[in-house]
């Protein structure tokens, strides 16, 4: 049989997301001085644009770094070698803050979750009544698995038990695709990327910082020196960073957040949850079963088990050869397990139809017994 030739990318994955053409149109921008008033307006209105992001009046510091960056600027800037802090695993990024902790000598309690479940209240308060910890570390959204925290109600959770301990979330792939807010739920350091919700490419982490995370930065003992939020703490009231800005995506998250506010707070999280749901009704009107309950479901992410006898990686590898659709593979234990479709940032519902129909042709190519046609059909039902 002839396959037709797909000569458009469609890039489907949990980020980096596809970027709009106003973004990359302000990226299109000559270099200026990093250290003029130019550059510092500009710094300036990010700052402010992911304050309304964050839903905080907390300082935001701004690191040319992928989310990873952020994540370890949370951890050296606040703890000690020896302090023992609980991080809530439920998955890749979970794990990723455990082994972070213990590269500084942090004594963590790694609280594993089965995959598939967020971190309940319960299991937390039971952990937390064990002895006093520094931190509580976890992720508003788990990438790897498709699970979205109650991070209000486990943040409810610290603060009755261990009032004084700080809460750090990273935040970097549920950020503007669920609702978050900082300074009402008293999250301490809150982790965000540039190449999810905020439709940017890689490179930018940004960093809330309460007045708890402040004091203990003062007693932090961790090594540092690039991500020192003593030497950022001079520079950012002046639009300015330490080191060279990424100056190119400043530009573009400038942009991405000024079209994230022209849309609407409340807009953006109805788009995020409305993909999630097209999503699910698409694979389960196959007959495909899902990694995450409804209860916990991301709206950015959603992994799903393949059909009978079909491996994820090898589903992965022909949606990207036969259609140009770009899907993710499971993560660590769950690889060839299950695949992963990114729909945050720019992401529309008619991307996920088109990603749906070309892998329901690929089930038929393999033979697998999935009712042709179903899929796209509970989608357009929902629309
Ligand atoms: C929840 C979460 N945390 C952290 C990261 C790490 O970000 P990066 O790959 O940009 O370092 C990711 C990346 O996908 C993520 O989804």
């Amino acid at each position: 049989m002839s396959k037709r030739k797909q000569i458009k990318y469609n890039l489907m994955i949990p980020g980096p997301t596809p970027i709009p053409t106003r973004v990359l149109s302000a990226m299109n921008h000559d270099m200026i001085g990093h250290r003029g008033p130019l550059f510092s307006a500009v710094m300036k209105d990010v700052m402010e644009k992911l304050k309304w992001a964050f839903d905080t009046k907390n300082d935001i510091f701004i690191y040319p770094s992928s989310g990873t960056g952020g994540m370890e600027v949370a951890v050296v800037n606040t703890l000690s070698p020896g302090d023992k802090v609980i991080v809530l695993n439920i998955g890749n990024f979970g794990s990723r803050f455990v082994k972070i902790c213990k590269a500084y000598g942090v004594d963590v309690n790694d609280v594993k979750f089965e995959r598939g479940k967020s971190a309940d209240c319960e299991t937390l308060r039971a952990e937390l009544k064990k002895g006093a910890v520094k931190a509580v570390l976890f992720q508003q959204n788990e990438t790897s698995t498709g699970v979205i925290n109650d991070v209000e109600a486990l943040s409810k959770v610290v603060r009755e038990i261990q009032k004084d301990a700080l809460i750090i979330v990273d935040a970097v792939s549920g950020m503007m695709a669920a609702p978050l807010k900082t300074d009402e739920w008293d999250l301490d350091i809150v982790v965000a990327g540039s190449q999810k919700a905020f439709m940017v490419p890689p490179g930018v982490s940004a960093v809330s910082i309460s007045q708890r995370a402040w004091k203990a930065h003062e007693a932090s003992k961790c090594s540092k020196h690039y991500w020192d939020f003593s030497l950022m703490k001079e520079q950012a009231p002046k639009g300015h960073t330490y080191t060279t800005p990424p100056e190119s995506l400043i530009f573009g998250m400038q942009e991405g957040l000024k079209m994230l506010q022209e849309e609407g707070k409340e807009n953006v999280f109805a788009r995020h949850k409305a993909n999630r749901d097209l999503v699910r009704a698409a694979a389960r009107g196959l007959g495909l079963r899902l990694l995450a309950d409804d209860s916990c479901a991301s709206p950015a992410v959603t992994a799903i088990f393949p059909p009978e006898g079909i491996d994820g990686e090898e589903i992965r590898t022909l949606m990207r050869e036969d259609f140009n659709v770009e899907v993710a593979p499971g993560q660590s234990e769950l690889k060839g397990k299950v695949f992963r479709i990114g729909h945050l940032g720019y992401v529309d519902s008619l991307d996920i139809i088109g990603a749906f129909a070309a892998l329901e042709v690929l089930f038929k190519r393999l033979g697998a017994k999935t009712n042709f046609g179903a899929g796209v059909k509970a989608a357009m039902e929902l629309l």
